[in-house]
């Protein structure tokens, strides 16, 4: 079969690989018919993940059709389709039974990190009947490829943990694909404002589209004085820091009232001041969390019901054996106006 391999940094060929075979009987082979390419296959691509080893297949998301299923494998069978979560779990461990598959002790985030990933013809996919989850027959499977990791993550460590609620004033730092994901699903509870700042004017453009009732470019104004303006001096309810770097967290902590939340998204490599001696009065809560895709089922009920469309969110499409020129369109974001790209292997 044919894949995308990762090759050390900023090395990375479409290439021969043997199609993946059963070696647990919780496995199920999986036929990709489409995937995406995510900001985290672009940090991996520069080194920033050094756990990914030369010739690993990348990607962790994406739709398929069940290929063949090992003898404990009783949800799926040969020709079902399914959704691939980015999170492989097990189901059985500690933290599987607390809902935090994030950390499952045998499985976690695997895909295209530490195991054969979803930008190939084929993957493997370990404790199958956890880690995919059934289309229903009649879906847009193009609009379920988001649901793989943006759209829980966004949910989960944006709107969940940020605990946000009908009235709220919300921010969203960070308008990619994540942020995008976040404002989207923090419309299932009805705040009465969300912000979205960014340096990029198309996409601050995109958010108002999909809901946001103000915008901010950070690099033309001072965020926080346009935040202050825009909230009678007092700030927001929930701050929601989906970039991942230390000057929007820092911002994030110059944004929050009293009693407010920050909810962390990004992936930090550098560490991050924190101002406790202006916050350690203000009745705040911070939250970290690599997305559980616990809520992977809600969300596919609401992405099905029309109730969040995420379709929206997709701006190219390319086949899967033109990768190499996806993974450039991508790459080039802002010159592109690029969010996420589609590759079909139909
Ligand atoms: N916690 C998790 O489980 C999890 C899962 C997936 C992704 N992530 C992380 O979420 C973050 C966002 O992901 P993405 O795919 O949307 O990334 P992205 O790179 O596409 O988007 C980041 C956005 O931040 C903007 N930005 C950059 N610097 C800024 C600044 N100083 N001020 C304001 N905006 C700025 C960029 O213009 C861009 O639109 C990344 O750090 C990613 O690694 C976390
Ligand atoms: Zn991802
Ligand atoms: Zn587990």
């Amino acid at each position: 079969m044919k894949a995308l391999v990762y090759h050390g940094a900023n090395k990375k060929a479409w290439e021969e690989k043997p199609k993946p075979v059963i070696l647990q009987p919780t496995d199920a082979i999986v036929k990709i018919t489409k995937t995406t390419i995510c900001g985290t296959d672009l940090h991996i691509l520069k080194g920033d993940v050094p756990e990914v080893t030369d010739g690993r297949i990348l990607g962790h998301e994406g739709v398929g059709i069940i290929e063949a299923v090992g003898a404990a494998v009783t949800a799926f069978k040969k020709g079902d389709h399914v959704l691939i979560s980015c999170i492989s779990s097990c189901g059985k461990c500690e933290y599987c039974k607390k809902g935090m598959y994030s950390h499952c002790e045998n499985g976690g985030w695997i895909l295209g990190h530490l195991i054969d990933g979803t930008q190939a013809e084929y993957v493997r996919i370990p404790f199958a009947d956890n880690s995919l989850y059934p289309i229903p027959a009649g879906s847009d499977e193009e609009a379920l490829v988001m649901l793989s990791d943006i759209l829980p993550t966004g949910f989960e460590c944006g709107v969940l943990n940020g605990q946000v609620k009908p009235g709220d004033t919300v921010a969203i730092v960070g308008s990619g694909p994540i942020g995008l994901a976040a404002l989207l699903t923090a419309q299932f509870y009805s705040p009465a404002e969300i912000i979205m700042i960014d340096l990029d004017d198309n996409r601050l453009a995109v958010s108002r589209t999909f809901g946001a009732t103000q915008t901010i470019n950070s690099a033309k104004e001072n965020a926080v004085e346009r935040v202050k303006a825009l909230t009678g001096r007092k700030g927001v309810d929930v701050a929601i820091e989906a970039v991942g770097i230390p000057a929007t967290f820092l911002l994030c902590q110059s944004l929050v009232v009293p009693g407010g939340h920050i909810a962390n998204i990004g992936v930090h490599g550098k560490s991050v001041e924190l101002h406790l001696e202006t916050l350690w009065a203000q009745n705040i809560t911070i939250t970290t969390r690599l997305v559980d895709t616990v809520t992977t089922p809600m969300l596919l009920k609401t992405v099905q019901s029309k109730k969040l469309n995420s379709l929206q969110l997709i701006t190219h499409r390319f086949k899967l054996s033109d990768i190499i020129q996806a993974y450039d369109t991508f790459s080039h974001a802002d010159r592109e106006k690029a969010l996420k790209v589609i590759l079909n292997n139909e």
